[in-house]
Parts: structure tokens; C-alpha cells; sequence
């Protein structure tokens, strides 16, 4: 099964180092990488363009204000394991780097990590090893086989001086990252947790939805419902438009649901659980987590639902909705009810 690797490069400063020490352990690694089908993704602290870390809400929350921490959180969720490269300002780890740790929580954690250190005297060591405290506070594991270069010898006119061995030692610290990152796997499917969907996430979400709108057809006598009939390049165009969360189990996608703001509105939909999965509350807490996630300045929260899906609009009921067929289309219904101040507040 194939990984994927960030190499975050972490300091930003113009003139820097770091592009071409990360660059020289992608090229040293190369090899292994095709031959472990690793996929290297590099992500340049400079060109992600973080703030200071600029989010109202506890990154464990992943309640997220702001695009460019979605996007940072996205990219991150997306990685099996980390290879940071890192340099060392007074004794400790960039700004850069401990500041993007902060942004995200769950992204992190339950995946193995690796350092690439460079520096003056101490070749970068004292800066790796705080970062390594930090990144182990927040579920990452450090597997050790990490590599050093001390500038003076080890890097000429801005390039890393080509040396067999320590490009052997890279090349064996990222197999090690592999199979740490393997036998991590079962921790990191988050199995029951309400998660952020990924593009990787479009082919379940397209047989989830048509699994569960077949009921629905029936029961409504219509069967070019959207849920239904949709492409995968369709789901995948609406991930942008929408915040879409997923819930697996057992690496299944099993549920999910949809919201995005509307005027004053905050719509939600294709609340959908597999039908083996039913009865168990997860609607609910589906329903709820997008409900919390309304932003600030939500008067209504709106949904819609076939005239006769009488389980769904029981469950909008129940959770406070009331129905209406004003304005609904046709064979449709509009449940609304009013946004609380406890459940709004994040855009
Ligand atoms: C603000 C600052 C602080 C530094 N502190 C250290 C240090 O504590 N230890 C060290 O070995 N090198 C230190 N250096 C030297 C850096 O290791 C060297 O400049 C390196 O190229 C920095 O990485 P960068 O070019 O990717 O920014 C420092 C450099 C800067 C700019």
C-alpha cells in the first residue's frame, strides 16, 4: 500500500538552507522511495505561508477559522509520516516550525517522524531535539536514524556535499520511517472519530451516498436525486464547496455529512450512515458536530429532505427542526430552526 511522506522544510528566512538540505534528501532518497512506493510530498514553511498561529479554538477541537489552517490541516491529515528539516536558531528550532506544529492537533498524531538537523557547531542537534519533545506531546514518533550535517563540512556553495554514506544512512532512516508508519496505520484510521473528508475520500463518499439514497428514491418515488445520480468528479467538486466530514470504522467510510453558509443560513446535507451502521447515534453526531461548526453571524439553520423520508425528517425533529414546504422544491421539505449562541461562532 502506498505512503505518503511530507518533508516539511521549516525555516523561511530569504537566503536560507533549507530548500537545498530537504532537496538533497528527497534526491538522496529517491531510489528507496519508488521502491517503497512513497509518495514525498515537500512542504516549504515558506511557501505554506502560515501567520502566527491565528485560530480562536484549540487545535484538538479542529474547528478551524481560518482557509489556510483547513488547507495546512488537509495536507497534513494527508501525510503517514513526517521528515522535518530543520535548522537551529539560538539552541532551539525555528519559530517557523514549532508554530506549524501549533496550528494542527489530530493531524499529527499516530504517525512516525524522522529529523534531518543542520546547523553550525552542533549541526542542528539542539534544534532537533526540542522539536522532537514537541512532536512527541502531540502523538508523533520519533524513530530515531535521524541526520545531521554540520554546515562548515558538510555543505559547499549552498549544496549538500555528495557523500555516499550519510546518503546511505537517509536512505535507511526512511525505510525505517516506512515501516513505522505501516504498523502505525491501524492507530491513525481514527476508527469512530468525526473527521475533516480528503480528495482520497471521493469513491466511498460516491457508493456511500448511493447506498443510502436508494431508500430514499423509493420511498419518494424519484430517482434522479443528485445523491444518486452524481459523478465522482461531481463529489469531488463539491469538497470545495462544502465542508464535508466522514466518519470511518474499521478503514470503512461509514457516515458522513455536509454544511456551507448560505446569506444567513448555514445548510446541511447528505447526512448519510451506511445501512449496516444505522441506529447507533452517528446521524446525531453528525448532525450536531456540522450544527457546532456554523459561523458566527448564523441566524437559521436549514435543511432538506424528501416529502416522505420520514426517518430523516424524525431525526430533524427530534434534534429541534421544524418543518415547512414553503419554498422546499418540489417532492422536497425545508426543516429550519433557529442558530443558538451555543452553536455558532466559527466560520
Ligand atoms: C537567528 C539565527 C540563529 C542561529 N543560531 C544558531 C545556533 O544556535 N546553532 C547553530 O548551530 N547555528 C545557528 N545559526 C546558524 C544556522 O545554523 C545557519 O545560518 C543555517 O544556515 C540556518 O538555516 P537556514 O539557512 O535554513 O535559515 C543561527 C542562524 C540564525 C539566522
Amino acid at each position: 500500500m502506498s505512503m505518503k511522506i511530507m518533508v516539511v522544510v521549516a525555516s523561511t528566512r530569504p537566503g536560507r538552507l533549507g530548500p537545498a538540505i530537504g532537496e538533497w534528501f528527497v534526491r538522496a532518497t529517491a531510489a528507496t522511495a519508488a521502491e517503497l512506493e512513497v509518495v514525498i510530498d515537500v512542504a516549504d514553511l515558506a511557501e505554506v505561508g502560515l501567520p502566527f498561529l491565528d485560530e480562536p479554538e484549540h487545535p484538538s477541537t479542529g474547528v478551524y477559522v481560518h482557509a489556510h489552517t483547513r488547507a495546512w490541516s488537509s495536507r497534513v491529515d494527508a501525510a503517514d509520516a513526517f521528515v522535518f528539516v530543520t535548522a537551529e536558531y539560538n539552541f532551539a528550532m525555528p519559530a517557523t516550525l514549532k508554530n506549524a506544529f501549533d496550528f494542527l492537533s489530530r493531524e499529527w498524531a499516530w504517525k512516525p517522524c524522522l529529523f534531518v538537523g543542520y546547523g553550525n557547531t552542533s549541526a542542528g542537534s539542539r534544534a532537533v531535539q526540542m522539536a522532537r519533545g514537541v512532536a512527541a506531546s502531540m502523538r508523533m514518533l520519533s524513530v530515531g536514524g535521524d541526520v545531521y550535517l554540520r554546515i562548515a563540512d558538510d555543505v559547499v556553495d549552498g549544496e549538500v556535499v555528495v557523500d555516499e554514506r550519510r546518503a546511505g544512512q537517509a536512505r535507511g532512516a526512511l525505510t525505517q520511517l516506512v515501516r513505522a508508519a505501516d504498523v502505525l496505520r491501524p492507530l491513525r484510521e481514527r476508527d469512530g472519530q468525526i473527521v475533516a473528508a480528503a480528495a482520497g475520500d471521493v469513491s466511498e463518499l460516491v457508493v456511500l451516498q448511493r447506498a443510502c439514497w436508494v431508500d430514499e428514491a423509493i420511498a419518494n418515488r424519484a430517482f434522479d436525486l443528485p445523491a444518486l445520480t452524481e459523478t465522482a468528479a461531481q463529489v469531488e467538486v463539491s469538497l470545495a464547496e462544502w465542508q464535508v466530514w466522514v466518519i470511518r470504522s474499521g478503514g470503512r467510510l461509514i457516515a458522513s455529512v455536509r454544511a456551507r453558509r448560505d446569506g444567513d443560513a448555514w445548510l446541511i446535507g447528505r447526512l448519510m450512515v451506511a445501512p449496516d451502521y444505522r441506529h447507533q447515534g452517528l446521524g446525531q453526531q453528525l448532525l450536531a458536530h456540522a450544527e457546532a461548526h456554523a459561523p458566527a453571524g448564523t441566524a437559521t439553520i436549514a435543511l432538506c429532505t424528501g416529502v416522505r423520508s420520514t426517518g430523516p425528517q424524525a431525526l430533524y425533529r427530534q434534534a429541534g427542526y421544524s418543518l415547512t414546504r414553503e419554498g422546499a422544491p418540489p417532492g422536497s421539505v425545508l426543516l429550519r430552526k433557529a442558530a443558538t449562541a451555543g452553536s455558532v461562532g466559527n466560520s
